[in-house]
C-alpha cells in the first residue's frame, strides 16, 4: 500500500515535472501557434508535424512596403496599416529583413545597434504595436539575423579599432600589419573586390567579406557569442517567433587565413566559411538560446545537400531549415557577377535541383523552396515570361510550383502582384552596392560594362526592391514623399487594387492556392514522383499521401506543350489551374499550370 502512494506520488511530480518543462519551452505568452501540429488532417497519421513545415511564409522588404510618414522609405507603421491586407493572403509567418539600428549601407544587413530600430523604420514603440497586431490576427513574426558581420559604426567596432589592446579588439579579426600583406581575400561588395581594409590607426587590417561598412565578427571569441545569444533571448522575450539567419555558414572562419591555392576556384568556398566550429557555434546557440523557445530557424547557407543535413537534422539540435542557392544559380557563366549565360538555363537543370533536394530531404530534415527574395530580382522575370501577354499566367504558374513542393515555401512580397522586373537602363538608376561597385570593378577592370548592364536588367536584386504596387495614384500608393528607388512604371495597371477586382487576378490566385495548400496536407507532406524528367518545357510530378494522389503539370514554355506522362487521366479532376478552361489532358497551354486528382 505504502509503495502505491509512493508510486502515485512519483507519477504525478513525474506529470507535473514534465509540465513545467513544457511550459518553460514555450515560455512566451506571446507567441501564438499557427496551426496546431495536432489538429487532426485528412492526412491520417503525419510524423514529425510541425507548425513551421505547414507554414507560408511571406517576405517583406520593409524599406519598400509601404511607407506611413512621406519620408520616401517604407516603414514599421506602414506595414501596421496594411496588417489586413498581409492577414487576407492567408499566410502564416512574415519574415522581416533587418529592422535594426543601421547606417544602411547594405540596407540593414550593416547593423549598428542590434536592440535598436532602424530610425527610417520607426521606434521600438512601433515595433512592439506591430508584433502585437500580428499576434492578433495568428500571425508570426520572424526577423533577420545578421551575425556573421556587424556595422562598422557598432560601438564595438568603433571601440576595437582605437587600439591593439582594446576591450573588444577581439570582437572582429585582424592582420596586423607587420606580418605582411594578409593572404588574399575577395569582398563581396567592395569597389577594390578586397576583403581586407587597412586601418592606419593601429596599423592594421580588418576582414569584411561584404562591404568595408560590414566588418566580420569573431566567433572564436566567446564574448561575441554571449553578446549575439542575448540579443536573441531579448527579441525572443518580446515574442518574435523565429530568425532567419544571414549568411550562417560564414561565423565559422580558419582563422589562421591559410593562402587560397591557385587552382582553386570557387572564390566563396571553404576558405571563406564553413570553418571548423560551424556546427559546434550552432549547437551551441541552439543550446543557449533556441531550445527555449518554440520558435522558427531558418539559415542562409550556400551550403551542399550533406552539410545542410547537418544543419537541419532534429539529431543534430542545430536549425530547422536552410536555404539553398542551386536553384536561383542557373543560368550565369560560372564565377562571375551574375553575367546571363547566352545559352539561358535548361528546365531540366531546373527540375533536376529541386528533385535531388527533395529526394536528400524525403526523410530526414526538412527542405525549402523559394525563387524571388531582396537578393534576387522578380521571380516572373527570371524563371517566367514578364512580356504583356503572359505575365499573369506565367505568374501563377510559378506561384503553383512554390506551393506544390515537399518544402516550407517562402513567398517573396509583390510575386502575388506578379511584379516583375525595372530593368533600369543606367547604373545611376540602381541604389544597391552590389551593382554598384561590380559596375566599379568591371570599369576600373577595363571589362565589358554593357554586357554588365543587360546581366543587370535580367539580375540585379534593385529589381526585386522596387516600391509595391498599391494603386494607381502617383507612386503606387507607396509613399507621398520621393520613393526611396524608382516605382516601376507599370504600376498603372499591376497594383493590389485593381488585382482585388479582378477574380482571375494573380493575387486572388495566389489566395486560393494558398488556401487550397493548407487544407491539402498532401501538398505539404506527400511524397513527390518527378515524372517526364526528360521534358524540356514540362515540369511533372505528382504528390502522394494516404492514399490521395495529386498530379501537377507546369508548362514552363510560351508554346503548348504535352507532358508524356503514361498515366490514365480519363477520370482525374481539376482542381486548380491558372486558366479558365483547364487542361485535363496533359496538353498544356503556354505557362499552363493545373492541378489534378487522380483517381485510385
Ligand atoms: C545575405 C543577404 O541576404 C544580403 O542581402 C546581404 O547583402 C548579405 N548577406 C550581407 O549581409
Amino acid at each position: 500500500m505504502v509503495s502505491l502512494k509512493f508510486y502515485v506520488r512519483a507519477v504525478l511530480s513525474l506529470i507535473l515535472l514534465t509540465m513545467l518543462a513544457c511550459q518553460n519551452q514555450v515560455n512566451n505568452p506571446n507567441q501564438t501557434p499557427v496551426n496546431n501540429p495536432q489538429t487532426p488532417t485528412a492526412a491520417g497519421d503525419i510524423p514529425n508535424r510541425k507548425w513551421w513545415k505547414e507554414a507560408v511564409v511571406y517576405q517583406i522588404y520593409p524599406r519598400s512596403f509601404k511607407d506611413s510618414n512621406g519620408d520616401g522609405v517604407g516603414d514599421l507603421r506602414g506595414i501596421i496599416e496594411k496588417l489586413d491586407y498581409i492577414k487576407s493572403l492567408g499566410v502564416d509567418v512574415v519574415w522581416l529583413n533587418p529592422i535594426f539600428a543601421s547606417p544602411n549601407d547594405d540596407n540593414g544587413y550593416d547593423i549598428s545597434d542590434y536592440e535598436a530600430i532602424m530610425k527610417d523604420f520607426g521606434t521600438m514603440a512601433d515595433f512592439d504595436a506591430l508584433l502585437a497586431g500580428m499576434h492578433e490576427r495568428k500571425l508570426k513574426l520572424v526577423l533577420d539575423l545578421v551575425a556573421n558581420h556587424s556595422s562598422d559604426e557598432h560601438r564595438w567596432f568603433q571601440e576595437a579599432r582605437k587600439s591593439r589592446d582594446n576591450p573588444y579588439r577581439d570582437y572582429y579579426h585582424w592582420w596586423n600589419e607587420e606580418k605582411g600583406t594578409p593572404p588574399k581575400r575577395v569582398s563581396f561588395f567592395d569597389d577594390k573586390g578586397d576583403g581586407w581594409q587597412y586601418e592606419p590607426n593601429t596599423k592594421s587590417y580588418y576582414l569584411h567579406y561584404f562591404s568595408d561598412k560590414q566588418p566580420d565578427l569573431n566567433w572564436e571569441n566567446p564574448k561575441v557569442r554571449e553578446e549575439m545569444y542575448k540579443m536573441l533571448k531579448f527579441w525572443f522575450d518580446k515574442g518574435v517567433d523565429g530568425f532567419r539567419m544571414d549568411v550562417i555558414h560564414f561565423i565559422s572562419k580558419d582563422t589562421t587565413f591559410p593562402p587560397i591555392p591557385a587552382e582553386f576556384k570557387d572564390d566563396y568556398g571553404k576558405f571563406y566559411g564553413s570553418g571548423p566550429k560551424k556546427h559546434e557555434y550552432v549547437q551551441e546557440m541552439n543550446r543557449e538560446v533556441l531550445s527555449k523557445y518554440d520558435v522558427m530557424t531558418i539559415g542562409e547557407a550556400g551550403v551542399g545537400m550533406e552539410d545542410a543535413h547537418n544543419y537541419v537534422d532534429a539529431d543534430r539540435q542545430e536549425l530547422n531549415m536552410i536555404y539553398h542557392f542551386e536553384g536561383v544559380g542557373l543560368g550565369y557563366l560560372p564565377n562571375s557577377k551574375k553575367i546571363i549565360d547566352p545559352n539561358g538555363w535548361k528546365l531540366t537543370d531546373f527540375k533536376d535541383v529541386y528533385s535531388r533536394w527533395d529526394a536528400s530531404f524525403a526523410e530526414k530534415g526538412w527542405n525549402t523552396v523559394y525563387l524571388g527574395n531582396h537578393d534576387q530580382p522578380r521571380m516572373v522575370t527570371r524563371w517566367g515570361n514578364d512580356s504583356a501577354e503572359f505575365r499573369e499566367v506565367s505568374s501563377k504558374m510559378l506561384t503553383t510550383f512554390l506551393m506544390t513542393q515537399r518544402a516550407t515555401p517562402y513567398y517573396y512580397f509583390g510575386d502575388e502582384l506578379g511584379m516583375n522586373n525595372i530593368k533600369f537602363d543606367q547604373i545611376e538608376d540602381y541604389k544597391d552596392i552590389e551593382s554598384i561597385n561590380w559596375y566599379k570593378q568591371i570599369k576600373d577592370a577595363g571589362g565589358d560594362l554593357k554586357q554588365f548592364l543587360d546581366s543587370q536588367k535580367i539580375a540585379a536584386r534593385d529589381n526585386g526592391r522596387t516600391p509595391f504596387q498599391w494603386e494607381n495614384s502617383a507612386n503606387a500608393g507607396f509613399t507621398s514623399g520621393t520613393p526611396w528607388l524608382k516605382v516601376n512604371p507599370n504600376y498603372q495597371t499591376v497594383n493590389v487594387a485593381a488585382e482585388e477586382k479582378d477574380e482571375n487576378s494573380p493575387l486572388n490566385y495566389f489566395r486560393r492556392i494558398v488556401k487550397f495548400r493548407k487544407e491539402n496536407p498532401v501538398l505539404i507532406y506527400g511524397k513527390y514522383t518527378l515524372l517526364d524528367k526528360a521534358n524540356e518545357s514540362v515540369y511533372a510530378y505528382t504528390r502522394e499521401l494516404s492514399g490521395k494522389k495529386l498530379l501537377i503539370l507546369l508548362n514552363f514554355k510560351e508554346k503548348e506543350a504535352v507532358a508524356d506522362i503514361n498515366l490514365d487521366l480519363s477520370r482525374a479532376k481539376v482542381l486548380l489551374g491558372n486558366y479558365a478552361a483547364p487542361s485535363t489532358d496533359g496538353k498544356l497551354k503556354p505557362y499552363e499550370a493545373v492541378i489534378l486528382e487522380l483517381a485510385n
